[in-house]
């Protein structure tokens, strides 16, 4: 049987350097926090404590990890004293675990899952620490794991402590760091802050473990995946590094990405095979694409549905709550809202259709709207199957169309339609013989 495991996120630095009312570890990554993406890497690990640990005015990182893992899964580092002294807070939070503990970042959002396994797995056929290391482009900044004659790692030193040897060297520590909760917690009580930063460093278990006959083994992850977010311009490396993640999955999984570069996901976008994005397409969280979808350029959509084989945009918008049905056609400047749409109903141009139930084959002309709000509450529409809304009309809700009927273009319904019926709710046409020429005649004569 495996060990037990558990996670220990540090989220208590400040985040000066993002210039934000938002904890830096709140910022989203593909549509989800840092924090969130660290928390679900523990949960997909089976971790079965995780640990949260926030710096002194981080009540907001408290709010949100509390409301993700519960009560008692977030402690508070009251002084900036290091990260080794970060994860001994969590310490006492952690007292009765036996088993392997993971040390993850909350402003490091890519580290993936099989990287995380395969530093579980390297100690659980080696024993003593794994490390997550990369090769860097640039190694500054970072600390620098020196290797020992064996493969193991001799020690881990910061950029500010190196000397001019150790900083030849390219092989870096991401901080990632997984040992037995027992062993971590008694090599981090010999840390000692003699250093240049006068901190007390969570690398240092590297050295004090070998001295004590404890090997750390290095796990190698891809530097993109190690990347730790400090400013919004890293941020916005991080949210690339994540797209082209996406992109390339999405076309392993058999999506035709027309111009990749363009196309941006969610952290859980579902695409299914044969669908086609045109360039300029936006998955906000929350969306799934059906079977041999066509999606044209430049939609937008978030929390929806779209089904087998639909035909939408371009300039399509769909908002939460939008589920498209087997093979219907959304036009462009079309939006839909928490509204279902019947298999093969078409609105395909200029139509909003929000809290809705429209049924099958229902054609919804150009410029037909649903008028769901009052400016206290929202209504619903209900459409019956093969119906036809004619072009420019106004469904008052709540109201509901029969299946069949048809509605008069520019009518406003305001009263349920039956089955088969014809609605026309308009004013007549009148037409004045001659007036037209009569009144350019005279303007004419004005003029003059
Ligand atoms: C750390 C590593 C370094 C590694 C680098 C990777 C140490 C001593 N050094 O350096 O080897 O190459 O990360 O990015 O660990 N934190 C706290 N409380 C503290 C200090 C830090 O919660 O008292 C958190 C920070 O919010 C941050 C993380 O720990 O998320 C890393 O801290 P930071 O000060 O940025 O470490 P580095 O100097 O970058
Ligand atoms: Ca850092």
């Amino acid at each position: 049987m495996s060990r037990a495991r558990a996670a220990i996120i540090l989220a208590a630095g400040l985040g000066t350097r993002m210039k934000s009312d938002l904890p830096k570890v709140l910022h989203p990554v593909g549509g989800r926090s840092m924090l969130d993406w660290a928390i679900a890497a523990a949960a997909a690990l089976g971790c079965e404590r995780t640990i949260v640990v926030r710096g002194p005015s981080g009540e907001a990182v408290a709010r949100h990890a509390t409301k993700a893992l519960g009560e008692g899964a977030v402690v508070v580092q009251d002084e900036p004293l290091g990260t080794a002294h970060a994860v001994r807070a969590a310490e006492a939070a952690l007292a009765g675990f036996a088993g392997d503990v993971v040390v993850l970042y909350g402003d490091a959002p890519l580290v993936s899952a099989e990287t995380l396994e395969a530093m579980f797995a390297v100690r659980a056929e080696k024993g003593g620490l794994a490390v997550l290391g990369f090769d860097a482009r640039d190694p500054t900044g970072y600390g620098r794991l020196v290797l020992a004659p064996d493969g193991g790692v001799a020690r881990i030193v910061e950029q500010r402590d190196a000397n001019a040897e150790d900083l030849k060297l390219t092989l870096c520590n991401s901080g990632v760091v997984c040992a037995d909760a027992a062993v971590l917690f008694q090599l981090l009580s010999l840390v000692r802050n003699e250093n240049a930063k006068h901190e007390y460093y969570l690398t240092d278990i590297v050295g004090l473990g070998r001295s004590a006959g404890i090997v750390t083994h290095i796990v190698r992850g891809e530097e993109s995946e190690v990347l730790g977010v400090n400013s919004r311009a890293e941020l916005a490396e991080a949210e690339a590094a994540f797209q082209l993640r996406m992109r390339r999955k999405a076309m392993e999984a058999g999506v035709t990405l027309i111009d990749p570069a363009t196309v941006y996901f969610s952290f859980d976008t579902e695409i299914a095979e044969d669908v086609v994005v045109e360039p300029n397409v936006f998955f906000a969280p929350g969306v799934r694409v059906a079977k041999g979808a066509h999606i044209r350029a430049f939609c937008h959509f978030e929390r929806s549905e779209i089904g087998e084989g639909v035909v939408i945009g371009p300039f399509a918008r769909l908002r939460p709550g939008a589920k498209l049905g087997r093979g219907v056609h959304i036009g462009n400047f079309v939006e839909v809202k928490n509204s279902n749409v019947g298999e093969g109903a078409k609105a395909n141009h200029l139509a909003y259709i929000g809290d809705a139930d429209v049924g099958q084959r229902v054609n919804f002309g150009a410029g037909a709207i649903v008028c769901n709000y009052d400016g206290f509450g929202k209504y619903r529409t209900i459409v019956g199957d093969d119906a036809f809304i004619g072009s420019d009309t106004a469904l008052v809700a709540p109201v509901k169309i029969g299946a069949r009927a048809y509605t008069g273009s520019g009518s406003v319904i305001t009263k349920d339609v039956p089955d088969g019926a014809l609605a026309v709710a308009r004013g007549r046409q009148r037409d004045i013989e001659g007036w037209a020429d009569a009144f350019r005649e005279k303007n004419k004569k004005d003029k003059a």
